[in-house]
């Protein structure tokens, strides 16, 4: 829990999640995570740095009850970046990413790599 004390802001992703609604609980977790997802790019966009994280204490039922919330997608770390970002080697997006035709099989070409 020290990590949290440090950061200049903690942000909540909390959940209102509704089991029995209409909407699947799936797509409900996915919106939450695009929602969050927003949030990142938008701090990104202002000059922020921010991180997701979760872990174990996304599961604690006493923190999730003290938040009012039914479940966390986690928390983002957020503050002002004191030195440029490093560039991360990234794998090439090539690899993930297919035109179809509509006729055969789909596949990447991570996976012809990786047989
Ligand atoms: C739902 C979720 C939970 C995450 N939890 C952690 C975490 O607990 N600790 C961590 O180091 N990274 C965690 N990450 C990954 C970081 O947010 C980040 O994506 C990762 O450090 C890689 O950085 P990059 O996206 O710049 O490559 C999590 C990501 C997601 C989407």
């Amino acid at each position: 829990m020290h990590r949290f004390s440090t950061m200049p802001m903690v942000i909540g992703l909390g959940m209102a999640l509704r089991p029995d609604d209409k909407i699947p609980l799936q797509e409900q977790v996915m919106a939450s995570a695009a929602g969050a997802m927003n949030v990142l790019n938008g701090l990104h966009l202002e000059g922020f740095g921010g991180v997701w994280v979760s872990g174990a204490y996304c599961e604690d039922r006493t923190l999730l009850t003290r938040l009012g919330v039914d479940g966390l997608a986690g928390f983002l770390f957020v503050g002002t970046p004191q030195e440029p970002d490093r560039v991360k080697r990234r794998p090439d997006v090539a690899h993930y990413m297919v035109d179809w035709n509509g006729l055969g099989d789909v596949s990447f070409p991570v996976d012809k790599r990786e047989s």
